[in-house]
């Protein structure tokens, strides 16, 4: 994959899911908006060596790929399904893999989905301090979608999308942001 990247990584253990078409909507925005490459992962693509591994080395070679394209993205766009009024249990195992240093000052975009309004704060209370442990450069709008803001699996909602919107221009800014201090530096 080329870079400067965008990559998306979804939580979701089960197909068809609404957090990774979410997840890739907003990948597929930033992409498009800043002529980034693209990919968007879920569980499901990194497959059943993910339960067993203690470590990164464990991986098979296909989750080991995508381990260091997470790692590798100049933008990452990370979202889970509430399970249990936090991510799913497999996307955080998915992150204890990654070096702590690994992801320092990488721009995240952080969603999440779930089946009511209850556990909103999802994106807050879990994810935020997620990224905040690794030191990643969290964007401020963060955004949170339920079951019933999505038609037949796509994000339908305009409040939420007007959201994503904003978030999505906080990445712009990051992306630019960045591609000047490249340019500064050439
Ligand atoms: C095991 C399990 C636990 C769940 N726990 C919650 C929960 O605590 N809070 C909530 O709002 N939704 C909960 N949900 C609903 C899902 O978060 C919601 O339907 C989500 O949008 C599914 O995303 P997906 O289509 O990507 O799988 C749960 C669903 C499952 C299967």
């Amino acid at each position: 994959m080329s870079n400067p990247a965008i990559v998306g990584f979804s939580g979701n253990i089960t197909r068809p899911s609404k957090t990774r078409a979410f997840v890739d909507l907003i990948v597929q925005d930033v992409a498009n908006r800043h002529g980034l490459s693209s990919r968007t992962y879920d569980i499901d693509d990194v497959g059943p060596s993910l339960g067993a591994a203690r470590w990164a080395r464990d991986l098979d070679a296909p989750a080991q790929a995508i381990l260091s394209h997470v790692i590798a993205a100049d933008v990452l766009v990370v979202g889970s399904p509430t399970y249990k009024g936090s991510y799913t249990g497999l996307f955080k195992h998915f992150f204890d893999l990654i070096d702590p240093a690994a992801l320092k000052g990488k721009p995240v975009l952080l969603t999440a989905t779930g089946g009511g309004e209850r556990h909103a704060l999802i994106v807050e209370h879990q994810l935020r301090p997620l990224f905040g442990f690794f030191e990643a450069f969290a964007l401020p709008t963060a955004v949170y979608a339920t079951d019933k803001d999505f038609i037949e699996g796509v994000l339908s909602s305009e409040p939420i999308l007007k959201r994503a919107a904003q978030a999505v221009d906080e990445a712009g800014i990051l992306v630019s942001g960045r591609s000047g201090v490249r340019l500064a530096a050439e």
